[in-house]
């Protein structure tokens, strides 16, 4: 590390469990990128004045984690398309002319965690994304580009599933595919990919959904890693599903963050065998 190296954070509350510096770092050794990667930790009511500080010490980018995803596009000079649509963003890039650029680049983590290193194509296939917050929100819209056939969202209040429908409904129509909101119990159907993005094992609560949504050789994806992952991955193990946790979508949406800051694209996959092999 150099004192020239560009400074970058991932900024959160609670933020001490983060992996994203790790990620960053190696990132940066097998890219030879010069660039420090902080924790921080601020206030539940410091958000824009964390932000603010950051920007002053000389930050370049900014990764965003609980609680402030949704408080990150009220930030920006600018949103992506992919922010808009999901309300909430992950990543903040300060520009040369002093402009900020909100994005959310875990839809694109999840994808590309599933599509390449997973190996399961979603064209034209059948998904059940489990649950409406931020998560998500945030995954929602990469998953309907990626060309699936059909997604049902479901979640135990069904008015914040149909909001997110809603506001995706456009992007739906373009991609010629089907959208949907159900609650978990109204679920009949099955499905190819079902992806969990309520944080419901973390709680110790059931699996917010029946074992009947679980095709044949289907992928049961939680985005959590870690313990918060285990029930969920246990759940679909028991059923004959294939489990798979967060972990690599958490890898390749660094790896998406980092392209977006230092125009490298880094070997997110090498990095996430190394970690596999750590755990
Ligand atoms: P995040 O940013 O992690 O998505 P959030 O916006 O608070 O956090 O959303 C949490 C999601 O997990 C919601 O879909 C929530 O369901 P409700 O909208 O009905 O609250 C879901 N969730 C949390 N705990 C759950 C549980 N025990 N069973 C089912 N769903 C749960």
């Amino acid at each position: 590390m150099t004192s020239s190296a560009d400074l970058y954070c991932v900024m959160g509350n609670p933020v001490a469990h983060s992996r994203s510096p790790a990620i960053h770092a190696r990132f940066a050794e097998l890219t030879g990128e010069a660039i420090v990667y902080e924790r921080r930790l601020v206030p539940m009511d410091g958000f824009a004045q964390g932000v603010r500080d950051f920007i002053a010490e000389g930050g370049r980018g900014c990764n965003i984690t609980v609680p402030f995803k949704t408080d990150a596009p009220g930030l920006a000079t600018e949103c992506s398309e992919r922010v808009q649509r999901a309300g909430a963003a992950n990543t903040l890039t300060l520009r040369p002319d002093g402009s900020l650029y909100a994005d959310n680049t875990d839809g694109l983590g999840l994808v590309a965690d599933i599509t390449r290193n997973a190996g399961v194509s979603l064209v034209g296939r059948d998904v059940l994304l489990v649950g409406a917050g931020g998560a998500a929100a945030g995954v929602l819209g990469p998953l309907l580009l990626a060309g699936v056939r059909h997604i049902t969202v479901a979640n135990r209040t069904l008015a914040k599933a149909q909001a997110l429908v809603q506001s995706h409904s456009t992007l739906a129509s373009l991609q010629k595919s089907e959208l949907i909101a159900l609650t978990p119990q109204a679920l009949a159907a099955d499905f190819d990919v079902i992806v969990n993005a309520t944080a419901s094992s973390l709680t110790g609560a059931d699996v917010p959904v029946p074992a009947r949504v679980l095709r044949p050789d289907c992928l049961a994806y939680d985005m959590m890693y870690g313990p918060a992952a285990q029930g969920f991955l246990d759940w679909a193990r028991r059923h004959g599903a294939t489990p798979r946790d967060g972990l690599g979508m958490l890898v390749e949406q660094a790896a998406e963050a980092f392209l977006l800051w230092r125009g490298v694209r880094p070997p997110s996959a090498q990095v996430l065998h190394e970690m596999q092999r750590a755990a």
